[in-house]
């Protein structure tokens, strides 16, 4: 086992795998006993082996009763929980579980926790011992105290035991009041119970019997900064079969704030978990958070404790380890996350506390917003993410944000918007005990009654939209309004659902309308069939049921489970040479392949920050797209983007590595590669300047019609991945990317036809065009190995300078991001009906393994 780090400034405790840890099973004893038999006559040997005998089949009745009953049918149970005591002033020497002042306030509370489960009729029966785990110093000065009680109870009575543990407070403990603890041992001496909280511990912990115990004591002063990490990081994976510990504790009036640098653990919670707890002691009514799996560094994971004091556990298995966690903590004044209050003026922002850290558990606020008389008020959110497990987004009993009476939690899109008719509103925001996350970022802005949308469309829900996507095909509202009652041209075609999509759209195998009205009655699959992609029809209930109807995978392509299938052009291949029907299945976090292959290398593609030119486009904010690569050629500043596809490979396009006369561009000496930039000229920390060692361009590249214009591009030594570094996934050969699709692009280019470069790194969103639509835009100069994006209104494109960076697309199950195309050529930038051309990167899977070996 590695050697574990322990303690801070204020630990004196040595790593203890201490054997009376109540989480362990006490050892069994047993008793042996000899005797010895005096031998005088034979009759008195006959009587006494008789009774002998008699007492041994009794004996063995018995023990065989015990053993069945009382050892066999008894499960151990543990409560944890803390209490304040009033009347006892903290001291220092309370956080050294050494000292002599713990060892002796400890002995005085666990004494008489016995008398506290006296109180309830069920806990009083089964009640074996409990032992004080540390002391906090409360708000005023007093004392708290952790502690773990056991209970082994028989199994016949283990639902009544569980529903006493779970509501300890009716049980055990005084509801509001305070309760007196008289001290046996010392006359005279009380201890003055107030506030008692208590509950279940995890059962994952209670159960495992061969685990190690480790524990770690930290408290954190102003202004210092301290690091927790599991044993042996970053140079050896986590140790098998262990429960460690970190108290954390602050001063008086501070949070505690945890920020994860590195999280690497198996990927099922049931395995391997790192738990963090409102408290000293895992009590399960104080979740903050459960982790496990992998985070980027870039994903922000911020906790904050509601008092002076938070505890993170780390427990492992026997099978498989991982490289394990580092976190930072310090202390942060209450103060700091003070929320509410009155806001008045034409706008303003306010958002939950400690945003974009995850806000602590048990707060409330409430905003009073008024803006000026006769104007009113509407909020909206550039995010909102409340969840928590077991709450779903009806019924918001936890955690919740709530206007004008409206309650709201779960997840919510940014164009969510509430308005009052009044020009006040009141917004209150509610955390329970436990489990929090990010919380949310609003907006309030004053508006004219009878204008509440200057110069836009106003949606049904309030959302105000650019009068351009009225009538354009697409939700853009989120309520479906922009795309009500509108009246389809010639060149349309009526969806059902209300949408008008341009004709050529019909019957060209992709669901333009969304309800499939463009699909159906296409010569040969009727209403209420699915057509597969070989040509053939099969009835829609056959979609998902687990056998390929269609013959070529497409009735199972869409589906939570796999088919294995004869390999096609449509079909996933693992690598062991086996195909699968689902359509995308790579790093989606199921296990689709037999040999686990679609779940391999999948560090790629996360994404830092979820919030919100390149012609039409806005700037991006930092470590936003970390594989976004600048190329600035040598005395000439930037001139292609790339991305960066691992530690040691760019992909560009073709074009940007030609030589003219002038210049020559196919040389890698060249090139300088700017990772991890956000503004040209402005390196960060964490950007990184690479030479080039070597650029492949592809051979079949087409300087007349763009096709195929795709490269590699080497760095001359691997990079660091960091906040901003960070590779993209390579869609495999199958992946479809649909048409519609809404995609991201980015880059330093133009920000007009004519206009400049930008300086700080532009996104756009665009759709994917279908390819058929996309052809006769453009000319019939689109071949397959090309896939076009934009907007068909126009003012939303790549243009000059952008070349060679992604087309970025978000994988809807999994969150990753994968890069499915490379900026390649369009006609002008950003014009109506002239899609942008991307180079199609699911062409080139196989190329780029063959010369990368990414
Ligand atoms: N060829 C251009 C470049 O070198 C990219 C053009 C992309 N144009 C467009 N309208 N999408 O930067």
């Amino acid at each position: 086992m590695e050697p574990l780090r322990n303690g801070g400034k204020n630990s004196q405790k040595p790593p203890d795998d201490d054997p009376s840890e109540i989480f362990l099973p006490s050892p069994a004893g047993r008793k042996m006993e000899k005797n010895n038999l005096p031998c005088r006559t034979i009759t008195i040997v006959v009587i006494v082996v008789t009774i002998l005998a008699a007492l041994l089949a009794l004996t063995i009745g018995l023990l065989v009763w015990h053993f069945h009953l009382r050892t066999e049918s008894r499960v151990k149970k543990v409560i944890s929980g803390s209490m304040t005591i009033s009347n006892q002033r903290f001291s220092d020497s309370y956080e050294d579980s050494n000292s002599r002042q713990f060892k002796e306030l400890a002995l005085r509370v666990s004494e008489q926790m016995k008398g506290i489960y006296s109180h309830s009729p069920v806990l009083s029966k089964y009640y074996v011992k409990s032992s004080v785990q540390a002391f906090s110093e409360s708000s005023d000065n007093n004392v708290i105290a952790y502690y773990l009680s056991e209970f082994s109870v028989p199994v016949a009575q283990s639902s009544a035991v569980d529903k006493a543990i779970n509501s300890p407070e009716e049980a055990v403990g005084p509801k509001q009041g305070r309760m007196r603890l008289s001290l046996g041992r010392k006359p005279g001496s009380i201890l003055v119970i107030d506030k008692m909280m208590s509950g279940a511990v995890d059962a994952r912990l209670v159960n495992a019997t061969s685990r190690r115990h480790y524990k770690n004591a930290h408290h954190s002063h102003m202004g210092e900064l301290g690091t927790i990490e599991s044993p042996g990081f970053p140079n050896f994976h986590y140790p098998p079969n262990v429960y460690v510990e970190w108290q954390l504790r602050a001063d008086p009036a501070h949070r505690i704030r945890l920020e994860f640098t590195a999280l690497h653990l198996e990927k099922d919670c049931n395995n391997d978990f790192i738990k963090i707890y409102d408290s000293l002691v895992p009590t399960e009514k104080q979740v903050i958070a459960e982790k496990c799996g992998y985070y980027t560094p870039n994903e922000q994971l911020i906790y904050l404790s509601s008092g002076n004091v938070m505890l993170v556990t780390l427990v492992t298995n026997r099978e498989k380890n991982f490289p394990g966690f580092r976190a930072t903590y310090s202390q942060v004044p209450v103060k700091s996350q003070e929320c509410g209050g009155k806001l008045t003026g034409m706008n303003g922002t306010f958002t939950s506390p400690g945003f974009p850290s995850r806000y602590p558990p048990q707060i409330q606020c409430v905003w009073d917003i008024e803006v000026p008389a006769g104007k009113h008020v509407k909020v909206k959110f550039s995010k909102f993410s409340l969840h928590e497990p077991q709450q779903n987004s009806h019924h918001c009993t936890k955690d919740y944000l709530e206007i004008n009476n409206n309650r709201m939690c779960g997840e919510k899109s940014t164009s969510t918007v509430h308005s009052s008719r009044t020009n006040q509103i009141t917004v209150k925001f509610y955390s329970d005990m436990s489990y929090v996350d990010q919380g949310f970022s609003a907006e309030f802005e004053a508006f004219e009654p009878n204008d509440p949308c200057p110069g836009k469309f106003q949606c049904d829900n309030d959302v105000c939209v650019n009068p351009k996507l009225k009538c354009d095909g697409y939700d853009d509202c989120g309520d479906m309004s922009d795309e009500k009652n509108c009246v389809c041209e010639e060149f349309h075609v009526k969806c059902r659902n209300g949408f008008c999509k341009p004709k050529f759209w019909h019957c060209d195998g992709v669901n333009d309308c969304g309800d499939n009205t463009d699909e159906e009655n296409c010569g040969h699959c009727k209403a209420g069939e699915v057509a597969c992609r070989n040509g053939r029809c099969v009835p829609e209930y056959k979609k998902c049921d687990g056998h390929n109807d269609c013959g070529d995978g497409t009735d199972e392509s869409e589906c939570p489970k796999s088919v294995v299938l004869r390999c096609s052009e449509y079909t996933y291949k693992c690598k062991n040479n086996t195909c699968i029907s689902k359509q995308n299945p790579q790093c989606d976090g199921e296990q689709d392949c037999e040999d686990g292959s679609d779940e391999a290398d999948c560090e790629c593609g996360t994404r830092p920050y979820k919030s919100s030119r390149i012609v039409g486009g806005e700037e991006s904010s930092e470590g936003e797209w970390p594989w976004q690569v600048s190329l600035h050629m040598k005395g000439q500043g930037h001139v292609c983007g790339a991305s960066v596809i691992s530690n040691l490979w760019l992909v560009t396009a073709a074009h940007c590595v030609q030589d003219t006369e002038k210049l020559m561009y196919s040389q890698p000496g060249q090139w300088e590669a700017y990772l991890g930039l956000l503004t040209q000229g402005k390196a960060s920390t964490s950007t990184v300047q690479k030479s080039v060692k070597q650029i492949i361009s592809h051979p079949e590249y087409n300087p007349k019609t763009y096709d195929n214009d795709i490269a590699l591009m080497e760095l001359d030594s691997p990079v660091n991945f960091n906040q901003n570094i960070w590779p993209i996934c390579l869609p495999a050969a199958s992946h479809e990317f649909s048409a519609g699709q809404a995609v991201w692009i980015t880059g330093w280019g133009t920000t007009r036809e004519d206009g400049s470069l930008a300086s700080v790194l532009q996104k756009a969103e665009v759709r994917i065009i279908n390819d058929t639509v996309c052809n006769q835009l453009m000319n019939d100069e689109i071949t397959p190995r090309m896939i076009c994006a934009g907007v068909l209104a126009g003012g939303v494109d790549a243009c000059q300078g952008d070349s060679g960076g992604p087309m970025s697309s978000v994988d809807p199950d999994s969150g990753r991001l994968f890069l499915a195309g490379v900026v390649s050529w369009g006609d002008g930038c950003g014009r109506k009906n002239r899609p942008g051309v991307y180079t199609r990167v699911t062409k080139y899977r196989s190329w780029i393994q063959e010369e990368s070996g990414v």
